[in-house]
């Protein structure tokens, strides 16, 4: 009579199932690392993948080996299966075996989280603001106004703690080369933690689906040398266009030309805009807002102020309302925005 199956069963999904962990091992799934909660996280998504797979390509082989070795043969469109009335061994089995699986894996992955959510104890604190459709960074300054920027910064080997907030719906802050994220919750702060240990620029994104503009909610994280991140800061707290100004500078009004200049590396830097918007003057080509080079041709500067500050006043044909973030004023500093606009009314004449 025929062979008993189970011994072809187990045979198929082993071999099936080497060939899954090889391949998933094989592949690289993951962006580069710059963390140094990447390779816990990582190892743990390994064994995840090793101990999954096995159960899976086993699952799926019975189910594909029955399909095929019991299918009905002609004449036997009236039969029915022999009646199984229970097995309790088996059923012992099928239930103290997964249960088993499971809370392994489970002690295994509260042992890596406690271990990257470690709290040390001079860390560099940055709050995180999300809003409809973009990020915002702040850095607390002792005795001062905390400094803004649109892009997240951050020195190399420093334990970072971010603390994030959302000003409308449900966001999630995620740097894909850090592994880890979180929601940003309406209301309450949610708390990260990652030190950053390669110098570099990674993907910022949003990780939840906020609205018609979710798939542009992008920024970028720079990992810098401690000492270009406390110079990037120090820049940041007096800004730029005064910079060398001499004594007194700080009241100084800019030259046009130094605002233009300012207004550039805002465009291409602070204010993020040549993510969405092309510019041959800038090098940008963002195809997410309208081209910069045609859209504001004969603009005046008051429009092109208002086009940045409250950007949903009027919309270029064939674009939606909603999608730029109606934030600028309060994330880019008063000079960066006279900048831009200068910057703008200048290259788009
Ligand atoms: Cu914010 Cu998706």
């Amino acid at each position: 009579m025929r062979r008993h199956p189970i011994i072809q069963l187990v045979a198929i999904g082993a071999i099936a199932s080497a060939i899954g962990i090889v391949l998933a091992l094989w592949i690289n799934w993951f962006p580069a690392d710059a963390a140094k909660q990447d390779q816990p996280i990582d190892t743990l998504y390994d064994v995840l993948m090793i101990v999954s797979i096995p159960i899976f390509v086993l699952v799926m082989t019975v189910i594909l080996y029955s399909a095929w070795a019991f299918r009905m043969r002609p004449g036997q469109e009236n039969e029915d299966g022999p009646p199984i009335h229970g097995n309790t061994r088996l059923e012992v089995f099928w239930t103290a075996i997964p249960a088993i699986i499971l809370v392994s894996l489970c002690s295994y992955a509260y042992a890596v989280l406690n271990d990257i959510e470690k709290v040390h104890a001079d860390e560099l604190v940055v709050k995180v603001q999300a809003i409809q459709f973009a990020w915002s960074f702040e850095y607390p300054q002792a005795g001062g106004r905390p400094v803004v920027s649109n892009q997240l910064y951050l020195p190399k080997d420093k334990p970072v703690r971010f603390d994030i907030q959302s000003k409308d719906v449900l966001h999630d802050f995620w740097v894909p080369a850090f592994r880890v994220k979180i929601d940003a919750v309406p209301g309450i702060t949610t708390r990260l933690r990652v030190t950053p240990t390669r110098i570099g620029i990674y993907p910022v994104v949003c990780a939840e689906l906020c609205g018609l503009g979710h798939s542009v909610m992008r920024s970028t994280a720079h990992v810098l040398s401690p000492a270009a991140f406390d110079r990037w800061l120090a820049s940041k707290r007096t800004p730029a266009v005064n910079a060398g100004g001499g004594a007194g500078g700080g009241d100084r009004q800019p030259s046009q030309k130094q605002l233009i200049a300012l207004g550039r590396t805002t465009f291409i830097g602070d204010g993020g805009c040549g993510a969405c918007h092309t510019l041959a003057d800038a090098g940008t080509t963002g195809t997410t807002g309208p081209d910069l080079d045609r859209a504001l041709r004969g603009q005046s500067e008051d429009e092109i102020h208002t086009d940045i500050v409250d950007p949903d006043e009027t919309i270029a044909p064939g674009y939606t309302a909603g999608i730029m973030p109606p934030s600028f004023e309060q994330t880019l500093s008063a000079q960066q925005l006279d900048g831009l606009v200068a910057y703008l009314a200048t290259v788009s004449k």
